[in-house]
C-alpha cells in the first residue's frame, strides 16, 4: 500500500476568523487517507530580505524551511487582495525560495484554491500565484479550478460547509490527492 503523503497547507490570509482558513481546515476533514494536510503557519516570517537571510538565518525562516522541506506537496488556499497575493503569502514563497540553489518548493505538486465574498472567487490572486508556482517549479494541478465565491454565504450557522460546497471541496481534494500521488510516485 501507498505510503501516506503529508501536505503542507499554506493560508494567505492571517485573519483569526478567516473564511480560507475554515476552508482549509474543512479540506483536511475531507482529505482521503492517502494524504494528511497539515496548516503551516506563516504569519510569524519576517519579512523577507537578503540582509537578515545570512548565517545564521532567522529562526522562523529556517523553520518554515524545513517544514516545505519535509512536506511531499503543498496546497495554498487564498483570498485576493487588490486583485492578487495577500502579502503575507508571497513573503511565504520568497522565503522558502532562498537560499538561492536551495529552494524548499522545488518539485512538490501543487494545488491552488481561491475564496472571496465577491462574486469572481479570488481569480485574480489564483493566477498570480500560479505565475510563481510555474518559477518555483511546483507542478500545479490544472483541473478542478477552485474560485470559491460568494465565500460568505458557504457556511451554515452551525459552522458546517453547505452541501453544495462540501461537494465541490470533496470533488477538488479527491482530484488533488490522486494528482500528489501521481506526482510523487517512484519510476519503476
Ligand atoms: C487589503 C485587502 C484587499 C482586498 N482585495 C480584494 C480583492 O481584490 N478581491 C476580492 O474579491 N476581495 C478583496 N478583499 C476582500 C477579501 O476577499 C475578504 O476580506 C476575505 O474575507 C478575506 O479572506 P479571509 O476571510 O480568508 O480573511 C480584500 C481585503 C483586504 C483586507
Amino acid at each position: 500500500m501507498s505510503q501516506v503523503k503529508h501536505v503542507a497547507v499554506l493560508v494567505g490570509s492571517l485573519r483569526k476568523e478567516s473564511i480560507n482558513k475554515k476552508i482549509a481546515l474543512a479540506l483536511a476533514k475531507l482529505a482521503p487517507s492517502s494524504i494528511k494536510l497539515e496548516i503551516v503557519e506563516i504569519g510569524d516570517l519576517p519579512l523577507y530580505s537578503e540582509d537578515i537571510d545570512v548565517t545564521p538565518a532567522p529562526a522562523q525562516y529556517t523553520a518554515f524551511r524545513n517544514k516545505i522541506k519535509a512536506a511531499d506537496a503543498v496546497l495554498f488556499v487564498t483570498p485576493e487582495y487588490n486583485r492578487s497575493v495577500p502579502a503575507a503569502l508571497k513573503n511565504a514563497l520568497d522565503v522558502g525560495s532562498r537560499p538561492y540553489g536551495q529552494s524548499a518548493w522545488s518539485g512538490k505538486p501543487g494545488a491552488v484554491v481561491s475564496a472571496s465574498p465577491g462574486a469572481i472567487g479570488g481569480f485574480g490572486a489564483n493566477h498570480h500565484l500560479r505565475q510563481s508556482l510555474v518559477f518555483l517549479n511546483i507542478p500545479c494541478m490544472q483541473q478542478p479550478e477552485a474560485y470559491i465565491s460568494n465565500a460568505g454565504t458557504i457556511f451554515e450557522e452551525s459552522g458546517a460547509l453547505t452541501e453544495r460546497t462540501k461537494g465541490f471541496l470533496q470533488s477538488f481534494i479527491d482530484a488533488y490527492a490522486d494528482w500528489v500521488m501521481l506526482q510523487t510516485r517512484t519510476p519503476k
